[in-house]
């Protein structure tokens, strides 16, 4: 048979529980799909359906943050909230302890409606403008991170004009490789990121002449997002390592290291003891490079902690089969999710209903948008799916709802949390 690929049972039903053992994210409760924490009940969920809707478990969250927290040791959060800034979810985050890693003076308000007081945050992001520091600065956040000459130079224009001395830490680009995909890397030459270190005799300088509106008090990095392997990660400690004793002769104020977020997860078969181990190793790199410091070791996870969190649910509109392909249509695309049209990215999907089924069938999954870059998987082989079925797509919980728009005038997605 065209586009259908039959397997025996015991088979299908073998790969999956395979799969999704070691994930331990999610199971099949009483025939509906479950997260791991079985706090959600899919049944009634679907049975009010109204639209795509992000679903996240807030336990799952707390948990990653406890986890992140005991292999850090002492290291303190700065949660990357571009990667989910829903508000249930940065309550669970502040009620972790956590503060906030921060890119607009929109994600500064919401962070301050949420309850982070000013001194839980930091700010990030190589375009803030006058009117995003000036807020900042009268808000009172926590440091400043710095990206280039100019905006050291802004900082201190409109710290001079509010009579205030700001703490800033500077975000350094070590020309180096994480190997992830080239749109989510940072910390190479020729990304717009972090300064250069051939400008410090200029940073430093500028830092001197400024000394009665910036404190230098930190220096960060962030070499990209997605990193699964930390050779390069350890590399950039080192040169930042040398340059902070360096640095900290001059200016005794020099106490904070970020060390930026980017710990990837596992989207393909995901395995949390094997993220757990990436973890360690990532926490051990961390101590190790920078033991006898004597810092504020910062970091600003965003992925790890929301990444697994969160599905979105969809259904499917049409069955659409042509002489080359069976097309899976959901009623949700690259508008609520784009990460596959914009990174190729590989998310799992499954159907909400168990279905035991003998056959699987390969299926492109696509949106409804009037783009071909519109699709969540090609070839995916599936059981057989019927209209008005749903879907979860895995994994969304970062980088999802946050990255959404309503291209085609579509509506945004719901979110709900459990
Ligand atoms: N700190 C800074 C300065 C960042 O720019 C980012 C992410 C993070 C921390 C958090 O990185 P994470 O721990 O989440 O990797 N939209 C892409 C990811 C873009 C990341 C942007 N910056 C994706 O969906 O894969």
């Amino acid at each position: 048979m065209k586009n259908r690929e039959q397997v025996l049972f015991s088979a299908y039903i073998k790969d999956f529980l395979l799969a999704n053992s070691s994930r331990n994210l999610f199971e099949y409760v009483d025939g509906y799909f479950n997260f791991a924490s079985k706090k959600c009940n899919f049944n009634e969920i679907i049975k009010k359906y109204n639209k795509p809707t992000y679903i996240y478990d807030l336990s799952f969250v707390a948990s990653r943050v406890g986890l992140m927290k005991k292999a850090l040791g002492n290291a303190k959060i700065f949660y990357a909230m571009k990667a989910n800034s829903n508000r249930q979810v940065l309550e669970t985050i502040l009620n972790c302890g956590c503060g906030v890693d921060v890119v607009s003076d929109g994600e500064i308000h919401r962070a301050l409606e949420v309850g982070f007081t000013a001194k839980q945050i930091v700010f990030s992001g190589v375009g803030k403008t006058k009117r995003e520091i000036e807020f900042a600065i009268r808000a009172g956040i926590y440091q400043i991170n710095v990206e280039s000459l100019p905006e050291l130079l802004r900082i201190s224009s409109i710290a001079n004009s509010l009579g205030v001395k700001v703490d800033v830490a500077l975000r350094l680009n070590p020309n180096i490789d994480i190997k992830t995909h080239p749109y989510i890397a940072t910390g190479l030459h020729e990304n717009k990121f972090g300064m250069e270190m051939s400008q410090l005799r200029d940073i430093r300088s500028i830092l001197i002449s400024n000394s009665q509106n910036v404190n230098l008090v930190g220096l960060s990095l962030h070499l990209g997002s997605q990193m699964l392997e930390f050779s390069g990660f350890r590399d950039a400690l080192k040169i930042l390592k040398n340059i902070f004793i360096e640095l900290r002769a001059e200016f005794p104020g020099l106490e904070r290291f970020d060390i930026g977020g980017g710990l990837g997860i596992i989207y393909d078969k995901a395995n949390l003891e094997i993220e757990s181990e990436m973890l360690n190793e990532y926490s051990k790199i961390v101590m190790q490079e920078l033991q006898g410091l004597e810092i504020e070791i910062q970091t600003e996870p965003g992925r790890w902690l929301v990444a697994h969190a969160g599905v979105l649910l969809s259904q499917v509109q049409y069955v659409k089969k042509t002489r080359y392909k069976t097309f899976l249509v959901l009623d949700t695309g690259m508008n609520h999710l784009i990460r596959p049209a914009l990174y190729q990215a590989f998310h799992e999907i499954i159907p909400v209903l168990e279905k035991p089924t003998e056959v699987r069938v390969k299926y492109d999954i696509v949106g409804p948008i009037c783009e071909s870059a519109d699709f969540f998987a090609k070839d995916r082989l599936l059981p057989e799916m019927f209209q008005d079925d749903f879907v979860v797509i895995l994994d969304a919980g970062a980088y999802g709802f946050s990255m959404a728009n309503s291209y085609n005038l579509q509506d945004m997605a719901d979110e709900i949390c459990i």
